[in-house]
């Protein structure tokens, strides 16, 4: 492995701890089957999705997002009032405004914090913990709290069968904090292309189309998609930016330790991950026991890469999702936590 770094800086940034938090409350396929047209082989074997978890009534985002990041402080021994800056990547705020940033830093206790939310739908974390790394390798800031954060079952249609089988509600956080020169991260590769953003969207809500008894009636406040565009677009670019990113690098899939990718369905992982060469050993997959939690698939899944013992202090960690847009991110690290 020859590695090529980014542009030269005099700081890097690294992930210094992670945080996660699920609803208790499970939705499996069998009580999906009660409501919708479909079956547990269906979801099985179409998406690998077993199970999801969703919130009680009352609970809204920045309640996951504010448990993830409580968690994640806690872990790394970090308090509060040192966080400088809270990203949240979410398309499920509690409200159009204020940012579910703001909300968090209320209920954490981050006196002095700055912060925003970011729209890239599913591929939002993936963005989050970029625009948090560089605000770090700026020299501007010390510790930067990166959330993802959804509660999809908000906006899912329990009548659509195609849509409600597939998503879950969690969050997770990671802390970004500066690292020595040679750690940490590597680099990345983002894109986005408009012209797919009829595949994938919740159409009224906004100023397009603002809330009105009639777009109650027509049930456009859920999300709406074409399955399968999506699922092409996702297969292809997937692969494709993983392997532009290496390529960029110096790297190949086999100096990646493990490839952590959005789960949005089992099938888009397993063939990004058969196309760029990598066993079942590199992947991480609990789409099984979550579904598609939108932001929050990245942070969840890194977890169980360190739980299982499959990611540890040194590797190289591969990121990369795509989502609603379309947006496109990956981003490589050197794990050192
Ligand atoms: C949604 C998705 C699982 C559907 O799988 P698919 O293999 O493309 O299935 P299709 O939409 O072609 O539907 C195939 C058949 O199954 C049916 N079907 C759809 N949902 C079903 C369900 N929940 N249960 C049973 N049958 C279902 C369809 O009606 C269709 O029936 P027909 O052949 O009689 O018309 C898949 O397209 C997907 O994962 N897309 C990408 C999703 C994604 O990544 N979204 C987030 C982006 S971040």
């Amino acid at each position: 492995m020859s590695l090529t770094l980014g542009p030269r800086v005099s700081v890097r940034a690294k992930i210094s701890s992670i945080g996660t938090y699920v609803p208790p409350k499970v939705l499996t396929n069998a009580d999906l089957e009660k409501l919708v047209d479909t079956n547990d082989q269906w979801i099985l074997e179409r998406t690998g999705i077993r199970e999801r978890h969703i919130v009680e009534k009352g609970v809204a985002t920045s309640d996951l997002a504010a448990e993830a990041a409580k968690q994640c402080l806690a872990r790394r021994g970090v308090a509060a009032t040192e966080v400088e800056v809270i990203i949240v990547a979410t398309v499920t705020p509690d409200m159009l405004y204020p940012a579910t940033a703001c909300l968090v830093q209320e209920k954490i206790g981050a006196k002095g914090a700055w912060g925003f939310d970011l729209s890239a739908a599913c591929s939002g974390f993936v963005y989050a913990l970029q625009v948090g790394a560089k605000l770090v390798e700026s020299g501007a800031h010390k510790k930067v709290m990166v959330i993802g954060a959804d509660t999809m079952s908000r906006i899912i249609d329990y009548t659509d069968r195609s849509t409600c089988i597939l998503f879950g509600d969690a969050a997770g956080a990671m802390l970004v904090e500066p690292a020595e020169p040679g750690h940490g991260f590597i680099g990345f590769i983002n894109e986005v292309d408009g012209s797919g953003g009829d595949h994938l969207k919740m159409p009224a809500g906004g100023s397009r189309l603002p809330a009105s008894a009639e777009t109650v009636e027509k049930r456009l406040h859920y999300v709406k998609q074409e399955g399968q565009q999506v699922f092409k677009f996702a297969v292809r670019k997937m692969y494709e930016t993983c392997k532009a990113l290496l390529d960029r690098h110096g790297l190949t899939a086999k100096d990646v330790k493990v490839l952590v990718a959005h789960q949005a369905n089992r099938r888009i992982i397993t063939a990004t991950a058969e196309r760029l060469g990598m066993s079942e050993d590199q992947v991480i997959i609990n789409i099984g026991r979550y579904g598609n939690t939108t932001g929050a698939t990245i942070p969840l899944a890194t977890r169980d890469a360190i739980e299982s013992g499959k990611l540890k202090k040194g590797d190289i960690v591969l990121f990369a999702a795509v989502g609603a847009g379309f947006t496109v991110g990956a981003s490589l690290w050197r794990w050192e936590y």
